[in-house]
């Protein structure tokens, strides 16, 4: 079976062609360097360069899997959640496609298509297993049963891990998105230098914050002008690790799981990486992670969702819209 998938949810117009739900074809990403002035994402502008994108990376794309839209056996686009401009590009897109070719045509979430990245692997998870989403617009701890069922068992009350990333270093003036780049500098920072607090909750709790990480950080620069940025990035990851690792271990104290996997931007992350591989090897788990290219927004992690829910049966109209916010 093969499936094209569109993705333009945010600020990457991406496509891929995916065989069987896993393999594959081509995964073309077109990330747009026009926000890097203005240090976040800006929705009409995102909006313009997906237009100007789309079919760019659509035509490279078949051309790299050497096929043709007669050769596509369904059309999975992400509908949901994401900025509004930029999705109804890749939908409208996406439902030419499906209109022109009377293919079926299925919507995706992108937040479980982010944990479908997992599954783009010969050896992928068995359900149920415990997946962190790790993005600039979710910080998700969640219970995963199936492709489409995750129960989310906790999640971040205010700023998302890597919105916390993007903002310290849009502060300390090093660009966007933040997360490479406070990692390339964190390479060369002392952790030790600081200490940022973990946050804690009134009530027992499994959910995540990271603005008074973020805020924490900014103040620290701001009363002590003089240290290096290399040293307080290294300090802000390792907290911000730090986060997730306490929440799972506070979950693995009351619950039996045998599978950890993680995804999302900030699961490219080197460091983040290594002290779950730690994590999980001091404990006897499983660890599953993606691909790096497949951590990041891209079109294969739609195909492949978008196979499985063709496969089940499941399609959408001419008439789906999309959707800023939700899970399912
Ligand atoms: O999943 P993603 O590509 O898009 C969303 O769905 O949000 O995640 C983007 C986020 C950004 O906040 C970016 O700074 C972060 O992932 N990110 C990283 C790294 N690469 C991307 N954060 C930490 N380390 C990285 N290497
Ligand atoms: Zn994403």
């Amino acid at each position: 079976m093969i499936v094209f998938g569109i993705e333009t949810s945010c600020d990457d117009t991406s496509f891929a062609v995916v065989e069987n739900g896993v393999k594959i074809l081509s995964n073309i990403i077109s990330s747009q360097e026009i926000h890097k002035e203005y240090g976040g994402v800006v929705p009409e502008l995102a909006s313009r360069e997906h237009i100007r994108n789309i079919l760019y990376v659509y035509e490279r794309g078949i051309s790299e899997a050497g096929v043709s839209l007669k050769d596509a056996d369904g059309i999975a686009v992400t509908n949901r959640p994401g900025l509004i401009v930029s999705l109804l590009v890749g939908l409208n897109f996406a439902k030419g496609l499906a209109f022109g070719s009377g293919k079926p045509f299925v919507g995706v979430n992108h937040t479980l298509a982010h944990v479908y990245s997992n599954h783009l692997s010969e050896t992928p998870p068995e359900f149920p297993y415990v997946c962190l989403i790790l993005s600039g617009g979710h910080t998700i701890l969640g219970n995963v049963r199936s492709y489409t069922d995750m129960e989310i068992i906790g999640q971040t009350r205010d700023d998302a891990i890597g919105e916390a990333f993007d903002k310290v270093s849009k502060f300390l003036g090093l660009g966007y998105p933040g997360g490479p780049v406070i990692e390339k500098l964190a390479k060369d920072g002392d952790p030790d230098k600081t200490t940022f607090p973990i946050p804690r909750f009134k009530e027992p709790s499994l959910d995540f914050s990271y603005s008074g990480l973020k805020t924490a950080v900014l103040n620290f620069y701001r009363t002590n002008p003089g240290i290096k940025k290399e040293d307080l990035a290294a300090g802000f990851q390792k907290t911000a690790v730090k986060i997730l690792l306490n929440n799972l271990s506070s979950y693995l104290e009351i619950h039996n799981t045998k599978r950890i996997a993680v995804t999302g931007g900030v699961s490219a992350n080197n460091y983040l990486r290594t002290e779950f591989r730690r994590f999980c090897d001091e404990r006897n788990l499983s660890l599953f992670l993606p691909e790096k290219k497949l951590c990041t927004d891209n079109a294969a992690m739609i195909a492949g969702l978008g196979t499985r829910l063709l496969e089940s049966g499941k399609s959408s109209g001419l008439s789906l819209d999309a959707v800023s916010r939700g899970l399912n």
